[in-house]
């Protein structure tokens, strides 16, 4: 049967995803954080964008220790991010445009701040004890955020279980109660017109034995619990599937080998995950907070392996950036004199793969890594632990800073650069984590009234993808998998062959004869021939996919590695 024929077309596979992490997307009240009503103001700047989905990142009750990633109440709006009635406001201007809106779900773990742990550490009497994890003694797991996993509870003195900070303490999955009521909360948000969840290290839901002595990296060990898989299945069966919700699990830990576990359609567990296999490409294997040098290779080797695992199984999401990672192109690009042409590259990588791409906001417009000078300047947990655990270590502050500048969240999480005014015209006040200067040239405002911008390019190219079913649902091949500066790959869909050409270089490379033959449908400069610094090319060819994917055609000497792919997709 023919692969059109065959292949689901859910609304959440052609759709192009727009995170938004409110805190500092746009601040309406002038009190320095972002909110609900400064993000309704910037609907129409989303729709001009192509976006079909948000992505809100928490805006719920919290004392913040991990800015909401540490909840207080799950059903009330953080008052710094306004109101219910703003969040219902939000929810009726996005739908007015027909965008729809994903809420990030922080289940694994609550903040201590909310009522069941507030009751829960009081007394062993409490009838949320169990919604929580206890012992005795504690093991030496070690948390996420630095130090160990357990934390004494002086009012009964025994110790609760938490894989990131002690003021967010693990959820109880295996108590049946913890989750009916987390599958009231997500009912809750349905009915108030939520399209789908982001579930926050859904893969963390379900712990190993306490006795297992913990080796290896910190996210292989926590993530993939016995019971993950019935949890997820319990919970598709109670409220995914008979609402019709859309969900991504953030799943660190999960290899390609174990993603259709979680993903494939017919377990009935999730959509999507994301993956940290690329997040990870520039850190150390026993630390994530530890930068390490990162190659063209692996990570053509990462995404194309994620591809191959999902193929014909489940659906693939795809990022390059989200608010726990810098900015893509201080990572991956160039913020130098090639830095737009930078940004176009990686807007063509992300909206040309098979899955659905999701964009952090700023990434449209090629926002970058911020100059932090100071452990002052850093706002993140991260950055505070870390900091302190150097410290203790006798670590100079410098030789601490020089490593944290190249992992720190806080570059996502710098205000999103509206204008050439104060601050990037992110708030009246004063921004409650320093804006980068750099907003005095790249902003919004900049952007669109270049045409030849980021921020349009973006825009093409989410037009292009969405008009282009191939560039959707089609099968990806590498092509020329070996080189070390060209990420060169078709897609192909029924007689439609695409090729798409990136040089992730600041040198110009000779490709021969590649795409000689082919109609340019989008790229980031002129003309054709030698691939000029960070140039990307898309082009539509004439012939098979097959010319491109045998060891025949000049530039592919497929990596052995990827021979025998299997280009139809699984099916
Ligand atoms: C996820 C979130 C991150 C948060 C952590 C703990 O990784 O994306 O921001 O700190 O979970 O909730």
């Amino acid at each position: 049967m023919h692969i059109e024929d065959t292949q689901a077309r859910a609304w959440w596979k052609q759709a192009v995803v727009y995170q938004i992490y409110p805190r500092s997307f746009r601040d309406a009240d002038g009190d320095g954080v972002g909110d609900l009503r400064g993000i309704a103001e910037k609907l129409d700047y989303l729709v001009e964008l192509g976006i079909d989905i948000v992505w809100l990142c928490p805006v719920y009750a919290s004392p913040n220790v991990d800015n909401g990633y540490d909840v207080a109440d799950y059903r009330a709006i953080a008052p710094e991010f306004g109101t219910m009635a703003d969040f219902d406001h939000l929810a009726r201007e996005m739908d007015a445009r027909g965008l729809k809106l994903v809420m990030d779900l922080v289940f694994n773990h609550s903040s201590d701040q909310h009522e069941w742990f507030r009751s829960a550490r009081a007394s062993k009497d409490s009838p949320y004890r169990d919604y929580y994890i206890w012992r005795d003694e504690p093991n030496d797991w070690r948390a996420v955020f630095g130090g160990g996993a357990w934390t004494r509870n002086e009012p009964t003195g025994d110790w609760y279980f938490h894989i990131f900070a002690p003021e967010q303490p693990d959820l109880n999955w295996e108590n049946p109660a913890l989750r009916r009521e987390l599958y009231d909360i997500m009912r809750f948000w349905a009915e108030k017109g939520v399209a789908g969840f982001r579930l926050d290290v859904i893969s963390f839901i379900s712990k190993q034995p306490f006795d297992r002595p913990q080796t290896g990296g910190i996210f292989d060990f926590y993530a993939n619990g016995p019971k993950v898989h019935d949890y997820l299945r319990e919970m598709h069966a109670e409220v995914l599937e008979p609402l019709g919700l859309m969900t991504v699990g953030e799943a660190p830990g999960v290899s390609a080998a174990d993603a259709p576990l979680y993903v494939a359609e017919e377990r009935g567990e999730l959509d999507m995950i994301f993956h940290f296999d690329h997040a990870g490409i520039d850190r150390t294997p026993e630390d994530f907070w530890r930068p390490a040098p990162w190659k063209l290779s692996d990570l053509k080797e990462i995404l194309t392996r994620w591809d191959r695992a999902l193929a014909g199984r489940g659906w693939n999401s795809l990022y390059l950036g989200n608010h726990d990672l810098p900015r893509l192109l201080s990572r991956f690009g160039d913020t130098g004199a090639h830095r737009e042409a930078a940004a176009k590259l990686f807007a063509t990588l992300l909206l040309t793969l098979r899955g659905t791409p999701y964009i952090y906001q700023g990434d449209e417009i090629g926002m970058i890594n911020t100059p932090f000078e100071s452990i002052a300047e850093y706002r993140d947990i991260v950055a505070m632990n870390g900091w302190a655990d150097a410290r203790a270590g006798g670590r100079d502050e410098n030789e601490f800073l020089a490593d944290h500048i190249l992992v720190s969240r806080d570059h996502a999480r710098t205000p999103m650069q509206w204008d050439a005014s104060s601050h990037g015209g992110f708030t009246s006040g004063e921004p409650w984590i320093r804006a980068n200067p750099d907003f005095v040239s790249t902003n919004v405002a900049a952007a669109l009234a270049d045409p030849e911008s980021v921020f349009h390019f973006y825009r093409r190219m989410i037009a292009l993808r969405k008009a282009t079913p191939a560039l959707v649902h089609g099968d990806y091949v590498p092509i020329d998998a070996g080189n070390p500066d060209v990420f060169a790959y078709v897609r192909t869909l029924g007689d439609v062959l695409l090729l798409v050409v990136l040089n992730v270089s600041g040198m110009a490379v000779d490709i021969g004869d590649l795409g000689r033959d082919g109609t340019t449908m989008i790229g980031n400069y002129d003309g054709r021939g030698t691939l000029r610094p960070f140039e990307a090319r898309v082009l539509r060819m004439a012939g098979e996919a097959g010319e491109f994917a045998s060891p025949a055609c000049s530039m592919n000497e497929v990596d052995p590695a990827y021979m025998g792919l299997d280009r139809q997709g699984g099916a």
